[in-house]
């Protein structure tokens, strides 16, 4: 039977961040609170030349090769932070990158559910056009607003997922449950750039999301707890995967409690370090994961829950694959965590501050202060210019 999964896995943040613990002083509030009771320790802050399609596209360029250019016939582009209400994101990274022209190009909206929903469709195509390669994006800025409850679960960043026939990292396996209801626990209104989310109902929601996804996934499949070495969890902030794993844990003996709970300590440990990414959120953790340990081996099973306010949930299972580790990216992605600058919190806010126009007037960004290789470099004519430092693609 053809194996469907994941190929290759590209990460980017933004080269600022700010520590949890400052932020924490400037807003008199105990600093435990944002690094134990919420679980953060750096947040990851774009500056104004980085957005969903830059993040995304930076996640992108250092993982594929002219193969994988050429052999990418459909991208999707996961984001609740999209820079445009028509065009999807997608086109702009397709041009970004230089991929085939003999491609779809979509952009994918249920909040952070967009890039799961991403790689379902894309495990379908592939199923139909074995020899194709999908590019699945999920990319976002969390933002809440300066001094509110919800400014601890910030962030910025990106995660790229080749998707392929005969992956190299894991292979999804077929069973997966999802589940939809309409509820108001996050969401943000057009004429909003920061998120409005009732906080007490959305944690409520995501545990009860994935207790009851849980439950029918091990009546559906007769797996339990034991058939897992790690879960990774959409991760809004470190300690909210943990609530929902504490809620299941006795199902399992000492041993398999013991495993999922380290293995959600490494699992946490890049999202930690950038905070919410929303869409990519899941994909990071993945990756934190498969990153900071040499005890997983191929053949492990990996559950994946994924949730999008509003709200839609998903479990999903894969299979980590022979010499997986040979594919992943762990020095490119431990250099960018180690290249980073801290902002001062006056600096962080005079930057979330940084607005671009929205009356049509044009703006040239200065580029050269931001490292990344893709930037946003202006608008003009309500256009928005991109540049590709490398390949020099600039429109
Ligand atoms: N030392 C240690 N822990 C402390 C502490 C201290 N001094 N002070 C407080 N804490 C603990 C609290 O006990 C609490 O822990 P538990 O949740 O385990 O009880 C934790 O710190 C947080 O405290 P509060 O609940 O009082 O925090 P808050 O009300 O100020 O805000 C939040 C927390 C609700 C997550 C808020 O940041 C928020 O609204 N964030 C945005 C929404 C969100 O992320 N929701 C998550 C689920 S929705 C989702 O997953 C989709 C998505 O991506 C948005």
């Amino acid at each position: 039977m053809l194996k469907i999964g994941i190929d290759k896995i590209g990460f980017y943040a933004p080269h600022l961040y700010v520590d949890m613990t400052k932020l924490a002083d400037s807003r008199n509030v105990d600093p435990d609170k944002f690094t134990i009771g919420i679980g953060q320790e750096k947040m990851a802050v774009p500056p104004v030349t980085q957005d969903a399609v830059t993040l995304a596209a930076n996640a992108a360029v250092d993982i594929l090769d002219d193969n994988d250019k050429e052999a990418i016939d459909f991208v999707i582009f996961g984001t609740e932070t999209g820079v445009d209400s028509s065009k999807s994101a997608a086109v702009y990274v397709h041009e970004l990158l230089g991929l085939n022209p003999y491609a779809r190009a979509i952009e994918v909206k249920q909040a952070c559910y967009g890039a799961t929903a991403g790689i379902q469709m894309a495990k379908g195509h592939i199923a139909m056009n074995p020899d194709s390669k999908v590019l699945v994006l999920g990319s976002d800025i969390a933002r809440y607003g300066l001094s509110t409850s919800g400014e601890a679960t910030q962030g910025a960043g990106a995660v790229a997922l080749l998707i392929s026939a005969e992956p190299h990292i894991m292979a999804l396996e077929d069973e997966s449950v999802y589940f939809t209801t309409d509820v108001m626990d996050f969401w943000r209104p057009v004429y909003s750039d920061k998120a409005f989310a009732d906080g007490k109902l959305s944690n409520e929601q995501y545990i009860a999301f994935f207790t009851r996804i849980w439950e029918q996934y091990k009546a559906k499949t007769g797996m339990e707890l034991s058939d897992f070495v790690a879960i990774c969890y959409h991760l809004p902030y470190t300690k909210m995967g943990y609530k929902a794993l504490k809620n299941v844990l006795e199902e399992g003996t000492e041993d398999v409690q013991e495993r999922l709970l380290a293995n959600y300590k490494l699992s946490t440990d890049y999202n930690r370090n950038v905070g919410n990414i929303y869409t990519g959120s899941l994909y990071l953790s993945l990756l934190s994961l498969l990153e900071q340990t040499e005890e997983l081996k191929p053949g492990a099973r990996i559950g994946m829950f994924s949730y999008g306010s509003g709200a839609v949930g998903e479990f999903f299972t894969g299979i980590l694959q022979p010499n997986f580790q040979d594919y992943l990216n762990i020095d490119r992605h431990h250099g960018l965590f180690a290249s980073r600058s801290e902002v001062t919190v006056p600096e962080y806010e005079a930057i979330f501050e940084e607005a671009l126009p929205t009356d049509g007037s044009t703006v040239e960004l200065d580029i050269d202060n931001d490292p990344a290789k893709i930037c946003l470099a202006g608008i003009a004519d309500d256009k928005r210019q991109y540049v590709n430092k490398v390949s020099r693609v600039a429109y």
